[in-house]
């Protein structure tokens, strides 16, 4: 089965930061990857705008490196490259002065009839001097769209204040607000699942789910980031939105439609129902943690420079529900860096058979498992007890129902990275996948009092081994409730 591409409408993308890292790894080859799909119509046009001193050619050698360096090589025949590249131009602008917008004006004269992207890729502190120019040139149009991204602030203070100079310039239906998770493949597919299936909505809450499991673990450490890292942590990094995100379309009620103030309300239900963690309930359901030095690299404290630093790189979390569905029914979180794989799943654990009509020595009836794996291996598997085979008697084994997409939809189906589909969602003028600010806020407002107990000393960071689980206390949140987290790359 081959993807199936519906084109978008023309349009302009001016991406600030365009000679960013962002750019160059996500945002250029998500382009180009559209752009051969078909995707991009005749005459669209992508604009890096950035301070340093470049031309259209140069940018165009910019974008060429980049997608060389970030394609695989059987992906990008040269005409392909060649052709991209030409539908790329640069403006040199100052966000902190008026250098160069005139010239990023003349850049889009005549061309108001058209959607009109701003992808801000660059620190938070740029947002409003950039929206200024950008309304002081005149280059807001009724088509406009702005892009930014995360961080959305640091604490609920700062995730107003920024709410408030975007929402100055922009209306809220102009802005996009990127949370990259939500344009994984799998992360849709959790809405399919629960909304497109009639099997698993009765089943989809505290009366049959024992407890939801989320994990998003890397096995890279924070390397070269770790100054810039240490200032954020896994907190404010993942869990603020990231895993907040996974949450909330896991535990969500059914929205009326699939659309985008429909699904973020139901979302914004989700995140004002989550029961506070404040003062002393801190250090029991919060663990934190930081990697020790490790056969392949040193510990985290030396890779943030800091040795006293107080900064997780490691959070694993009990998280409760205050609702009619979900009350009762824990949501276990984790994320980590340097843990033994890569791998972010979320599981629906069902609650055990209620009776078993089979010997003793069959064993237990372990509660079945819903498994959404959202990288790598993006798929779907369901655990069943089945009756080991064999004519030995009656014995129960656990067994997967698998559905990796890749091999079940075709071998020939790309994984469209998120930003891809994110970008042309941009365009389309479709918000489903992108946060709202009331949700940042209601996220922000939720974190705060942890964050505030943890700087005064809560939940201080155990130190893990390097390629392990995490710390043991993570292992413990789990144990002392009589449940344990399924293994990280099992
Ligand atoms: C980013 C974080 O938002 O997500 C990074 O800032 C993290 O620290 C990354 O590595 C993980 O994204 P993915 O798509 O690789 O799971």
């Amino acid at each position: 089965m081959v993807a199936k591409t519906v084109p978008v409408d023309p349009f302009d993308l001016v991406v600030f930061g365009g000679t960013g890292d962002l750019a160059a790894r996500k945002l250029l080859p998500g382009l180009f990857h559209r752009f051969q799909s078909g995707q991009l119509p005749e005459g669209a046009k992508i604009i890096g705008a950035a301070r340093g001193e470049m031309d259209t050619k140069g940018f165009q050698a910019h974008t060429r490196k980049a997608i060389e360096t970030f394609v695989a090589k059987a992906d990008r025949p040269k005409a392909d490259v060649d052709a991209f590249v030409a539908i790329v131009d640069y403006a040199r602008v100052d966000a902190m002065s008026n250098a160069g917008w005139s010239d990023l004006a003349k850049l889009l004269k005549g061309r108001e009839d058209r959607v009109r992207a701003f992808y801000l890729s660059v620190a938070p502190r740029f947002f409003g001097p950039i929206c200024d120019q950008i309304g002081a040139a005149g280059l807001v149009t009724p088509l406009t769209r702005l892009v930014v991204e995360k961080p959305l602030g640091r604490d609920l203070e700062s995730a107003r204040a920024l709410n408030k100079q975007l929402s100055d310039a922009f209306d809220e239906s102009q802005l996009y607000r990127i949370d990259h998770y939500l344009g994984k493949e799998t992360v849709q597919n959790l809405m399919a699942l629960r909304f497109a299936n009639a099997l698993f909505e009765p089943l989809w809450n505290s009366h049959h789910i024992d407890h939801v499991q989320i994990t998003a673990a890397e096995s890279v450490p924070v390397g070269t980031r770790g100054g810039y890292y240490d200032q954020n942590g896994a907190m404010r990094d993942m869990v603020q939105n990231h895993l907040m995100q996974l949450l909330c379309l896991t535990a969500m009620e059914p929205p009326a439609k699939f659309d985008s103030d429909a699904v973020r309300d139901e979302k914004l239900k989700v995140l004002k129902a989550l029961t506070p963690i404040t003062g002393t309930d801190v250090d029991r359901d919060v663990v934190r943690g930081q990697y020790a030095e490790g056969p392949d690299g040193p510990s985290y404290l030396t890779e943030a420079g800091d040795p006293t630093s107080k900064t997780e790189c490691f959070v694993a979390m009990k998280i409760g529900i205050d609702n009619w569905r979900w009350a009762g029914t824990p949501f276990y979180i984790r994320t980590g860096k340097r843990l033994r794989t890569r791998v972010s799943e979320i599981v629906i654990r069902f609650k055990d058979a209620p009776h078993s009509i089979f010997d003793a020595q069959v064993g237990g009836l372990k509660g079945n498992e819903l498994v959404i794996r959202l990288q790598p291996d993006e798929g779907i598997q369901l655990r069943l007890n089945i009756k080991d085979p064999g004519p030995g008697g009656m014995r129960i084994a656990s067994a997967p129902l698998d559905m990796s997409f890749a091999e079940d939809l075709g071998r020939d189906i790309r994984m469209p990275d998120a930003y891809e589909r994110l970008l042309m969602d941009v365009v389309r003028g479709d918000q489903t996948l992108f946060m709202r600010g009331d949700e940042v806020e209601a996220a922000w407002a939720w974190i705060d009092p942890i964050m505030e107990a943890c700087d005064h000393g809560a939940a201080a960071p155990q130190t893990y081994a390097a390629g392990s689980d995490g710390p043991s206390d993570s292992l413990m949140l789990m144990h002392r409730d009589g449940r344990r987290w399924r293994e990280i790359g099992a």
